[in-house]
């Protein structure tokens, strides 16, 4: 039998992050759903397991460099790989800032989250991706962050996401030679806490290219921005 690959999402508790973690254990895929409340984490994970969905639990806050070395630990002692990691969780704390009024703290805190929680959780897990000569990486970014496409507002949010793009590219970079993809999702307007009920796509839609990204096969690219399963500019 082939061994099963291993996944983790970060913000697994709702949202895009939850349906990745459902669509990723559809697929075959032994999945950590990971949370930063160990309550709202588990409860989740069992929402899925009464779907008939087999995955696992794991508390990890990104801004946490506890969680995330015992996070670390946990993927190294029980399983020795990390196969697919999807840095899904951020936060958006004031949608309308301009650039010209944005409070510091506030772009502070989200760059924090945005951009510092995903690079380090990369730095962690990249080597053990190395290691393992494979690794599929996943962060969900937003057309907020493309400079092709720059706008007005969400000036804390959309610097973080562009950020984001950044790092996806120079990990790429760093990590080509490897059988090893990073890459950027802008997952689109999605129904969600942070998309609210307006949204234009489903979770699962929002969820798709994600997931796809997750089992793309050797030699298919990275260090790319991708919406609907196309590439797009940054
Ligand atoms: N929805 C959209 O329209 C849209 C559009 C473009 C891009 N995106 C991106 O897609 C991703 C998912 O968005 P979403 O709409 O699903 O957002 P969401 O509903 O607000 O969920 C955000 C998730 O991130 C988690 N989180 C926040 N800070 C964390 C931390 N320090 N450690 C661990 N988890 C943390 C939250 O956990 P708690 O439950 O504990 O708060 C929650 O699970 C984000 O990267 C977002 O920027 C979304």
């Amino acid at each position: 039998m082939t061994e099963k690959k291993l996944a983790a999402v970060t913000g697994g508790s709702r949202g895009i992050g939850f349906q990745i973690c459902r669509d990723l254990a559809k697929e075959g895929f032994e999945v950590i759903l990971t949370a930063r409340n160990t309550k709202k984490g588990l409860d989740a994970a069992e929402k899925l397991k009464d779907e008939g969905l087999d995955l696992k639990f794991c508390q990890l806050d990104i801004l946490d460099s506890d969680s995330i070395e015992n996070f670390y630990q946990t993927m190294v002692n029980d399983f020795g790989k990390l196969d697919v990691l999807i840095n899904n969780a951020a936060i958006l704390l004031e949608p309308i800032n301009s650039g010209l009024s944005a409070d510091l703290q506030e772009i502070k805190d989200t760059i924090k989250t945005n951009v510092y929680g995903a690079v380090v959780l990369c730095q962690k897990i990249i080597p053990l991706m190395i290691k393992n000569n494979y690794g599929r990486i996943v962060n969900l970014s937003s057309g907020l962050g493309q400079l092709k496409d720059m706008g007005s507002g969400y000036f804390a949010y959309r610097l973080s996401k562009t950020a984001l793009n950044a790092a996806t590219k120079i990990f790429a970079a760093e990590t080509s030679g490897y059988d090893i993809q990073i890459n950027c999702v802008d997952p689109g307007w999605v129904k969600t806490d942070m998309g609210g009920s307006g949204a234009s796509l489903t979770p699962e839609e929002g969820a798709d290219t994600s997931v796809w990204l997750s089992s793309r096969p050797k030699g298919e690219p990275s260090g790319k921005f991708y919406k609907n399963r196309k590439i797009i500019d940054w």
